[in-house]
């Protein structure tokens, strides 16, 4: 099975560069399944329904979220009739919405994806290791599904890393969001379970974190907030992570970065052909 993850979208160029490439992307690399991080596509923070349903209809098979995921407001509504929206799966009992969901992939697999949100320095949550236990003996590799994708959504390298060790060969792949940054040490571990700390982002790396650059540095200069955070608008370089899933197994057997567009240098995984 061949899986797409796509980092942080941020703002309409963003999102536009998911309309404009994924479709295309999917045909061509035979792509069986796509996660998006939606988080920062509604004007940097949180997601609309209609974006929801405009990033599925671009091709994502499950939209993962994160600390944006309810910055607005309408989520709390459209999370429950949203099937493919999920928000972190260790936030508190009676939040609205799925922290995890079994999806279908285009090739017939049975897909889990959960989202989970790291605790170092990020906001108090419910212990993210205790969640993905759950939802590891309520729908384990290789029984009730096919694949397992976790979005660890975190700031720190330590805990991404810690998390991807513990449940390392009972997952297809733990990828981190949040940092908007795609890191170098993408690799499948010991136990067979592929691992990044930061895929990455779908939006503009002239700005800062995708935000417009002028506000950021003002804040770091004076710290005295002189405007809104806006996104930028040039043009967005597509960050994600593939990988080839072994269909025995539910584990990985390669893993590249994929980034097109935009101002980081293009990298497509060799494995597409
Ligand atoms: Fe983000
Ligand atoms: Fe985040």
């Amino acid at each position: 099975m061949r899986l797409l993850m796509l980092g942080d979208v941020v703002g309409r160029s963003g999102r536009d560069a998911i309309t404009a490439k994924l479709p295309a992307l999917i045909d061509s690399a035979r792509i069986d399944f796509v996660i998006i991080n939606g988080e920062n596509s509604a004007g940097g923070f949180g997601i609309t329904e209609d974006i929801t349903t405009a990033l599925v209809d671009a091709g994502a098979d499950a939209i993962t979220t994160g600390n944006h995921a309810f910055d607005q407001r309408e989520a709390l509504v459209f999370a429950a009739r949203q099937e493919r929206f999920l928000r972190p799966a260790n936030f508190p009992p009676g939040t609205p919405g799925r922290g995890a969901g079994m999806f279908t992939a285009r090739n017939g697999a049975r897909v889990l994806v959960v989202n989970v949100m790291g605790r170092v320095f990020m906001d108090a949550l419910d212990d993210p290791f205790a969640a993905i236990e759950r939802e590891l003996a309520a729908a384990p590799l290789g029984e009730a599904a096919d694949a397992v994708i976790i979005d660890f959504h975190a700031e720190a390298t330590s805990e991404k890393q810690a998390f991807a060790h513990f449940v390392d060969g009972r997952a297809s792949l733990v990828v981190g969001t949040h940092t908007h940054v795609p890191t170098s040490d993408y690799r499948i571990l010991p136990g067979g379970t592929a691992y990044q700390s930061d895929v990455g982002m779908c939006g503009d790396f002239e700005g800062v974190l995708g935000m417009e650059k002028d506000e950021p540095v003002r804040r770091f200069l004076t710290k005295l907030p002189s405007g809104r955070f806006t996104p930028a608008l040039g043009p967005a370089t597509l960050c994600g992570l593939a990988v080839e899933i072994d269909d025995n197994t539910g584990l990985a057997a390669a893993v590249a970065p994929l980034r097109l567009g935009g101002v980081l240098s293009e990298t497509v995984p060799p494995f597409w052909g």
